[in-house]
């Protein structure tokens, strides 16, 4: 692949997205290609079909490919479903070096020792995130390289998912006839997209709502100290309006696409929706309201979820920066005041506009993952010109590229 240019694949429950981007000399994100094939093979961001979910993204890379002019061999691929779990833990290890002076040796320690959770063994560990280290008494400490002390902590955010999920992905992707670079957490990578550092600093959630699954994640202090999956997201929605309505499910989605709307403040007028050619019963006329009636508790529900979930955590109390929503289902009018009456914290929608390229192709949310999956490649990507960036991040990249030798062995 082409020095300095990065792909993202989000396997999407409802599409396939693959986004090629490069960074500019002044940092800019340059967004090359765009790809998008609809996605049949996935329930709930897992996939359940190998065969149709390795068209869809052969078609999507092949679209990119042109739209970009580059070949494309390796993929940042993003990972959600049911079967990731995001979790909090502690390591804590003797300085042993002569001077008691922290090394990188003890820091990788540290966070080995971090990783000694307990998780199934038909697991794996996607993500090592440290948060903050602890030497000695002294919390708060960002990189303890060079201190002195006697003992050293880590707090760190974990990721596992499912080996076989892992591997039916690794799978469909090789024959599709490329490899996966890396797995990053799609909420993780829709961050890249859409969040500013300041917001990451201050604390904030931000919430994915797509077609199969809901991906949420907590940053405070610029770091991962909650994420979840929760397997939920506008399908539902669609099914709702298709049983309420007594309409097939494609005719409920365009209704969807078309009228739908959450909050009454939204109602266009008094004017009822004319729904045509359902089943060759000629049209069928809806009071709006009624539409606005289905989907309203839907949403309410998927939201109260990640609420409830999110206080039983103690995280939500960290995220005084309040709630960003992306993810197709966020497009849905009205949400953001559902949002801001559950989590009562101020909400905003947002789309992965801050590019320059084909900023007009990837505006819109359903881009934000593929595009923050591109945009965490070029993080890690070793191109030089950008390295005040990557120092910043040195242990996060030290540890992730050890943990994607070890993916890499494990699917060898
Ligand atoms: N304007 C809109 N109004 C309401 N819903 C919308 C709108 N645009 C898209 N959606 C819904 O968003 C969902 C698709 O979103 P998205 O592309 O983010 O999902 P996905 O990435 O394919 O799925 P997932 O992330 O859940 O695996 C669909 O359910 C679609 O109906
Ligand atoms: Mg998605």
């Amino acid at each position: 692949m082409e020095y300095g240019v990065t792909a993202g694949l989000d396997i999407g429950t409802t599409k396939v997205c693959v986004v090629i981007s490069q960074k500019d000399v002044y940092g800019d994100i340059l967004v090359l290609g765009v790809g998008v094939a609809p996605s049949y093979g996935l329930r709930k961001g897992v996939i359940v079909n190998i065969d149709s979910t390795t068209e869809s993204i052969a078609k999507a890379v092949e679209a990119a490919e042109v739209m970009a002019g580059v070949d494309v061999d390796e993929l940042y691929t993003g990972i959600t479903g049911g079967h990731i779990k995001g979790q909090n833990s502690r390591g804590v290890i003797a300085v042993s070096s002569r001077n008691r002076e922290v090394t990188y040796r003890e820091v990788d320690r540290v966070i080995e020792a971090a990783q000694a959770i307990n998780y199934p063994t038909d697991k794996e560990i996607i993500h090592v995130i440290p948060w903050e280290f602890i030497v000695d008494e002294q919390d708060g400490v960002k990189d303890p390289v060079g201190m002195s002390g006697v003992r050293l902590e880590v707090d760190a955010h974990i990721v596992t998912g499912g080996a076989t999920a892992l591997q039916n992905i690794t799978k469909s992707v090789n024959r599709a006839g490329f490899n996966v670079e890396d797995f990053v957490l799609s909420s993780l990578a829709s961050a890249e997209a859409v969040l500013s550092e300041d917001e990451k600093e201050v604390g904030v959630i931000l919430i994915d709502i797509g077609g199969g699954t809901t991906d949420t994640i907590l940053f405070v202090n610029g770091s991962i100290q909650y994420s979840s999956v929760f397997p939920v997201g506008g399908k539902y929605v669609t099914k709702d309006i298709s049983v309420g309505l007594k309409i097939p499910d494609n005719i409920a989605e365009k209704v969807k696409l078309e009228h739908g709307f959450c909050s009454k403040e939204y109602m266009k007028s008094e004017d009822d929706i004319e729904i045509s050619g359902v089943g060759g019963r000629g049209s069928k006329v809806v009071p709006q309201m009624t539409l606005c009636n289905i989907i309203e508790p839907r949403v309410e529900e998927i939201l109260d979820l990640v609420y409830r979930d999110l206080v039983r955590k103690n995280a939500l109390e960290l995220a005084s920066g309040g709630i960003v929503l992306t993810g197709g289902t966020a497009s849905l009018l009205g949400i953001e005041e559902i949002a801001e009456r559950i989590f009562n914290l101020p909400v905003r929608m947002a789309l992965p506009d801050n590019v320059i390229g084909l900023r007009d192709k990837i505006a819109s949310p359903i881009y934000s993952t593929a595009l923050g999956l591109s945009i965490y490649g070029l993080r890690e990507d070793s191109t030089g010109v950008f390295e005040s960036q990557q120092n910043k991040r040195g242990i996060f990249r030290r540890m992730k590229s050890s943990l994607s030798e070890f993916a890499k062995e494990f699917f060898a």
